[in-house]
């Protein structure tokens, strides 16, 4: 469930319906499938790998496992942290339109009206920057808890009720009047558009949408049990990740359809125009559908979070409460630099998410692939076929969304 928790994030509910209609449908989703099950999966076994096979935190296991290239697991280390600090701007701005929506504040607005309610909250410093530390507050508190009574408690009983939350939005949706535009945006298949750029995109969301390349996965495995299987525990991720994306397309595009509105993705789909067309629907609606937001948010942050935690118990012997209370304090700081500065925002989340994580990936797949004995690492993939997929097509791909992102 933790690790369920970490894939389902933003990613899911703002980039994965948008690109799914504008890439053709069900042919995008096949296409996406395939990415998950050939290249982000086989990944993902890697990390996880790393950390069963060590039970150490990022940079202590890549030191146990490749002592020359121990510095990668602290880039990990170091993306985590970044990615932690400008997720939780955005993790605050879904506690500011909660409490928005607690009190009706939407109801009767043009998205117009949105749109301006939006630029002023991401303007006001003194806002932005408060509501970022609550959201960074309670993520540091479920850590602060612990592996099993914070980060897996709160997991257990936070994922069904996201997806009940995310289904009952689904059948309201379905349910409007012109709801059948959007449902067609979403699955009439169109191979015309999957060229290129398309499948890049598949790959690249895949890889996100996973958390992959950042210790994340990593981290989590070297706290599982002997007897849990990387193959089960990451088939199922995937699959439910990849489930819940397609549920929150069916909550959010046929909703944007029936309202008569062009669909978009990002902030301005999540913050402009779903409040304003979920509050025609009802008061309990935009406060069900941030308070999602607000869970899958916090579900991924705890786990970006746990990262940088566990190397500072693991290697730095401080005490878990001091290395969460230390690491709040730091992304405190570049928190509030991204929630003022939408120049610095935008630099973390690029710098993360196309250099840092593909470096970390890279190194994962090639240490798995090429540096740990073979017998041992088809003692956890059972298949020949997925070490191969591990030892050649994964870093094949890695440097190939690499270089589609960056240039
Ligand atoms: N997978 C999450 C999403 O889709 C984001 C996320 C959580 C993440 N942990 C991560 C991304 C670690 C990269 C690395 O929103």
């Amino acid at each position: 469930m933790a690790m369920a928790g970490s894939a389902v994030g933003l990613g899911n509910i703002w980039r994965f319906p948008y690109m799914v209609g504008e890439h053709g449908g069900a042919a995008f989703i096949i296409v996406y499938i395939i990415c998950c099950l050939l290249v982000s999966l086989p990944i993902f076994f890697a990390e996880s790998i790393i950390g069963k096979a060590t039970r150490k935190d990022t940079f202590g296991a890549l030191g146990t496992l490749a002592p020359r290239q121990r510095n990668v697991g602290f880039v990990a280390i170091l993306a985590s942290f970044v990615i932690l600090s400008f997720y939780s701007v955005v993790g605050g701005w879904s506690i500011d339109y909660l409490i928005r929506s607690l009190g009706g504040s939407f109801s009767g607005r043009s998205i117009a009206e949105a749109r301006e309610v939006f630029a002023a909250m991401s303007a006001s410093s003194v806002e932005n920057v408060s509501c970022m530390l609550v959201f960074l507050g309670l993520t540091a508190l479920i850590v602060g808890a612990g592996v099993e009574k914070g980060i897996g408690r709160f997991s257990k009983i936070s994922m069904p009720v996201l997806f009940i939350m995310v289904v009952m939005i689904a059948v309201v949706s379905l349910s409007l009047p012109g709801a059948g535009k959007g449902v067609e945006y979403l699955v009439k298949p169109d191979f015309s558009k999957l060229d290129g750029p398309a499948i890049a995109a598949a790959l690249g969301q895949s890889f996100f949408s996973l958390s992959l390349g950042v210790g994340t996965i990593l981290t989590y495995s070297s706290y599982m049990k002997e007897e849990d299987s990387i193959l089960a525990t990451g088939g199922w991720t995937a699959f439910f990740d990849t489930v819940f994306a397609l549920i929150a397309g069916f909550a959010i595009m046929p909703a944007v359809f029936a309202a008569g509105i062009e669909p978009a993705a990002g902030p301005s789909l999540v913050f402009e125009t779903l409040p304003v067309i979920f509050s025609q629907m009802g008061k309990v609606l935009p406060v069900v559908f941030f308070l999602a937001i607000l869970i899958a948010a916090l579900s991924s942050s705890i786990s970006m979070l746990e990262v940088v935690v566990a190397w500072l118990v693991d290697q730095k012997k401080m005490r878990r409460s001091h290395a969460v209370l230390a690491v709040f304090g730091a992304a405190a700081l570049l928190g509030s630099a991204c929630a003022v500065a939408p120049r610095v925002f935008s630099a973390c989340d690029f710098f993360s998410s196309n250099v840092l994580m593909m470096i970390g990936a890279l190194a994962f797949a090639m240490i798995v692939g090429w540096k740990m004995p073979r017998e041992e690492v088809l003692r956890y993939v059972r298949y020949r076929f997925v070490y191969w997929l591990i030892r050649y097509a994964a870093p094949v791909m890695i440097l190939a969304i690499a270089v589609t992102n960056l240039v």
